[in-house]
């Protein structure tokens, strides 16, 4: 089950509610920062029984190849958190030249290091190096990205499978916001590989009634206003608007896009129009503090459960929730 008993009974504070006009709902801000701490510790909980329990502090590698700044951060967070839930975290960096020979080496080295538990090679890489080949080099077993070809498949056939991470993030906030998603018409707005593609086919698990819509999709405001579940995820900013959302609905924005506001400032933004879903929708997740600090956390909860199953130990109950177990029907 998602929302385990210690995440739900404070889950009614987390919720910010906003007041908007007379005749409007109110509309929550989703607060993802919250939950991510609440499953990060439930992580440190499952790491210190493995510790004590079976001398198992899992290691989780990650991969960085050149230096672009936004992947810089990511890493580093994910190095912070890693060590924080009580795990260990080796970083490797190679520099924006490598070739992909020199990192599919890497790759076949962490694969054959028994104390290595997670790979993550993280995304984008340099334009010399295929993103896929390298993804599919990974070991399935240590691939807590769920990007591997058989992850894939094994999650849309419904087999057990590592998951990626901020698709079940997206579904963990929407189980706490919505509850049971049985029968929910759910429209995803982008397909790409990381997202739109996994996040469909578990809100399918859950039961929903699943849109895909892109870049070729006539009449995307229409679709969009027919769904109680939009779920953004297709890298420009602020393109959902208002006026496409059905009152009441529910909004999970997976965008983080850098804009630069009339004072020339940067600011983050997501690829909803926030402030007009929030005269509208039932729920919105923010940019930043919504889906964001779900991913990492969510990476964590892989990282123990791939550890887990390569030495043969039940899953911690702390991270047996949801989103890894088959689902059919
Ligand atoms: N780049 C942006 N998001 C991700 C992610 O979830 N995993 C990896 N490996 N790279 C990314």
């Amino acid at each position: 089950m998602y929302g385990q008993p210690q995440v739900g009974k404070i889950r009614l504070l987390r919720k910010l509610h906003i007041l908007n006009s007379p005749e409007t709902v109110m509309t929550t801000v989703i607060d993802g920062k919250s939950y991510a701490a609440g499953i990060r510790k439930q992580v440190g909980k499952a790491v210190s029984r493995l510790i004590a329990d079976h001398h198992l502090k899992p290691r989780l590698a990650v991969v960085l190849v050149g230096e672009d700044p936004a992947s810089q951060v990511y890493v580093r967070n994910k190095g912070r958190q890693t060590v924080e839930a009580g795990m260990d975290s080796i970083e490797h960096r190679l520099p924006a030249r490598a070739s992909e020979d020199e990192l599919l080496e890497l790759v076949e080295d962490l694969n054959n290091d028994s104390s290595i538990n997670g790979i993550l090679v993280q995304l984008p890489l340099p334009e010399q190096i295929n993103e896929s080949r390298v993804i599919n080099a990974i070991s399935v077993d240590k691939d807590v990205d769920g990007f591997h070809i058989e992850n894939v498949g094994k999650l849309s056939i419904g087999e057990e499978s590592l998951v990626p991470c901020t698709p079940a993030g997206c579904i963990w906030l929407l189980k706490e916001q919505v509850g049971d998603l049985t029968g929910k018409n759910a429209v995803i707005v982008g397909r790409s590989n990381i997202v739109g593609k996994p996040v469909s086919m578990l809100l399918l698990r859950e039961h929903c009634t699943v849109t895909i819509t892109h870049s070729r999709t006539r009449d995307l405001p229409a679709i969009c206003r027919q769904a109680d579940i939009v779920v953004a995820a297709v890298g420009v900013p602020e393109m959902v608007k208002g006026d496409w959302i059905k009152k009441g609905a529910t909004i999970v924005d997976v965008g983080i896009n850098r804009v630069e506001d009339e004072d020339g400032k940067n600011r983050l933004v997501g690829d909803v129009d926030f402030a007009s879903a929030m005269e509208v929708a039932g729920a919105v997740t923010p940019v930043p503090g919504g889906v964001g600090p779900m991913t990492i956390a969510c990476l964590l909860r892989n990282t123990v459960i791939a550890a887990c199953r390569q030495n043969g130990i039940e899953t911690p109950p702390e991270v047996n929730w949801g989103g890894n177990t088959a689902g059919s029907g």
